[in-house]
């Protein structure tokens, strides 16, 4: 059928098609955007909910459409490869002009593997590699907004805040700038510069995510170049400038894996990631696209990162160091930032849970707020290496354990689907090998990280410390998601006192536990820790290890009560603000 249609007419078609469908998503994508200010303005948390949500669905929903298109277009010719070679030439001129051209060979990438369930990467039908060595377009306008300097650094700050968000909004728009001012001043000094800002370079579109706006910059005092970021956030009677992030830390871990991704409006995504590498010049440039919404994209710039990994070295795919996971082979290479997980085929007692309900339990967490204390899991379908990239052994399990994801095409390991996250140190090892006041700071902060998760509604499930890691910058995530569940689904239970002897004296409970049961107090026994560290963890957290307080919070998210995990430390927030209570 279709295909009356000659190869070039064909191919010009269908390249149109998917250009259309890019343009169609970024549309969609940028309406999401440009909502973000009037629902920031407003306090408009459900909306602001309902946005993330939904502009996290778009991508997958119009890459369907256009798939659907050209499968009617091209009839039986659908899966003709010099056909594709065609489309992915032509295509490739359709994009050269664009701002955004990188993020449309990622949508033509989606587009192909979607029709061919591409095993492996094919470099002639997808965009393996950029078909653009540099942008192939020059910027038409800087991604930033430049301050000269004033007449005082109080001045610059509220000059610039007013400059994004309009100065009715603000509650006490000049101390506020005064506060901020002393801090730059300080941080200045501390750097051994005068504490005089010559020029500040704010990115032109503000970051929102969750209940905060955030300005985002770079701030140049002589020889001295500082980041800043502005939070905004609303109190009783206006916005309020929160806090002021002066360092690469601090920057970095407000754009953090483990947290939701901003709403940024911007023409040209290239340009603001290179810039947020000026500020972050670790993250990682796939790091970046993800942290604001391109997760796609990001995507396409991990396996890239992976491919010239494997092609620049000699590592092989080998076991993380830890405790192996009963649902998950995990593996990794020793030189590299991320770890890979394949699911196994069965899941030994006491595990009851399925490979759907393990894939639910990764999306929901992908669609979640993830309190700075969730690693986001990217996933990937067919991808394909040399067998000799493999320690023997590994492989060796994961043909036998996990056959349903991963199986051998001559001396090809083809894995059907894999998470890819960031590699973390797994707390177990943390608690026993890190010097003593590491391991009891991160032990202090794995008990808030739980009541962390507890606030944005999540209940981890398995709180053994093999299932948390401690991140470069020493705060503990979680990552192991076969057993999480929504706090409010969870039954909180003091353990019933023994009515009789044989009770008291039994192993095994005597009483009825429901499926949604958790008993607090239980929870200490399991841990293992050195007296020193169970010491200080209790110290700190020990109403963890009690029933009212978790109800107390079940109770306040049953009210409606929208908690959200500050991306700062307290030293970071301004003196006069309101004091936010979580848990
Ligand atoms: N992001 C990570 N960085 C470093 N190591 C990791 C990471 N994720 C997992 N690991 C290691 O792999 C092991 C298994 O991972 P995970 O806990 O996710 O699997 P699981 O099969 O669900 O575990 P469990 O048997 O506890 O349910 C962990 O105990 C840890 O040692
Ligand atoms: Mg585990």
């Amino acid at each position: 059928m279709a295909s009356s249609l000659s190869d070039s007419r064909l191919s010009n078609v269908s390249a149109s098609r998917i250009l259309e469908g890019f343009e169609d998503y970024m549309n969609r994508f940028g309406a999401f955007n440009k909502r973000a200010p009037k629902r920031f303005a407003q306090a408009d948390w459900r909306g602001v909910q309902a946005d993330a949500l939904g502009r996290l669905k778009t991508y997958t929903h119009v890459v369907k459409g256009v798939v659907e298109e050209i499968r009617r277009t091209l009839g039986d010719r659908i899966d003709d490869p010099t056909l594709w070679i065609a489309i992915k030439a032509v295509y490739s001129n359709l994009i050269t002009d664009r701002q955004d051209w990188e993020l449309a060979e990622t949508f033509h990438n989606s587009v192909t593997r979607q029709v061919f369930d591409t095993v492996g990467v094919d470099g002639r039908i997808e965009f393996v590699d950029t078909d653009f060595d540099s942008p192939p377009s020059p910027s038409h306008e800087a991604v930033y907004v430049i301050f000269d300097r004033q007449e005082t650094t109080a001045d610059l700050v509220s000059n610039i805040a007013s400059q994004f968000v309009p100065a009715t909004l603000f509650k006490r728009l000049e101390s506020d700038a005064v506060a901020v001012a002393e801090r730059i001043e300080e941080r200045l000094t501390e750097r051994g510069g005068l504490p005089v800002v010559g020029r500040a370079e704010m990115v032109r579109s503000v970051f929102y995510r969750g209940q905060s706006a955030y300005l985002v910059g770079l701030l140049y005092a002589g020889s001295v170049r500082l980041p800043m970021v502005l939070s905004l956030r609303h109190e009783a009677g206006g916005v309020v400038i929160d806090a002021v992030l002066l360092t690469e830390d601090e920057v970095s871990i407000l754009f953090s894996f483990t947290r939701s991704y901003f709403h940024v409006d911007v023409a040209r995504p290239y340009d603001l990631v290179r810039f947020l590498r000026r500020l972050m010049p670790r993250k990682r440039i796939p790091e970046l696209y993800i942290s604001i919404g391109q997760n796609k994209h990001g995507k396409t710039e991990l396996y890239r990162d992976l491919l010239r990994h494997l092609n620049s070295t000699e590592e092989r795919f080998e076991y993380v160091p830890g405790t192996k996971g009963l649902v998950m082979i995990v593996f990794g290479m020793p030189g590299y930032d991320d770890v890979f997980k394949v699911i196994r085929d069965q899941f030994p007692p006491p595990k009851r849970t399925t490979r759907n309900s393990i894939m639910d339990k990764y999306r929901l967490v992908s669609q979640h707020d993830r309190a700075g204390r969730l690693i986001d899991a990217q996933n990937f379908q067919h991808l394909s290496f040399d067998e000799s990239r493999f320690d023997p052994e590994l492989l060796d399990e994961l043909t036998s354990q996990a056959g349903r994801t991963v199986r051998m095409e001559g001396d090809e390991v083809v894995i059907s689907h894999l998470y890819v996250e960031r590699r973390v140190i797994p707390l177990d090892l943390y608690a026993r090998e890190a010097v003593p006041t590491a391991a009891t700071s991160a032990v202090i902060d794995y008990g808030q990280a739980i009541k962390d998760l507890a606030c944005t509604n999540i209940f981890p499930g398995d709180l053994l410390l093999k299932n948390f890691g401690v991140t470069r910058h020493g705060r503990v995530v979680f990552y192991d998601y076969d057993e999480l569940s929504a706090l409010t689904d969870v039954v909180f239970r003091e353990i019933p006192e023994p009515r009789d002897e044989t009770e008291a004296m039994s192993d095994a409970p005597w009483f009825s536990v429901g499926d949604n049961d958790v008993f607090p107090e239980e929870h200490q026994r399991f841990l293992g820790l050195k007296p020193a560290l169970r010491e200080a963890l209790h110290e700190r957290h020990g109403d963890l290890f009690e029933v009212e307080p978790w109800k107390a919070i079940q109770k306040r998210i049953g009210a409606g009560e929208l908690m959200e995990i500050f991306p700062y430390g307290d030293e970071a927030r301004l003196p006069e603000t309101e004091d936010v209570r979580g848990w």
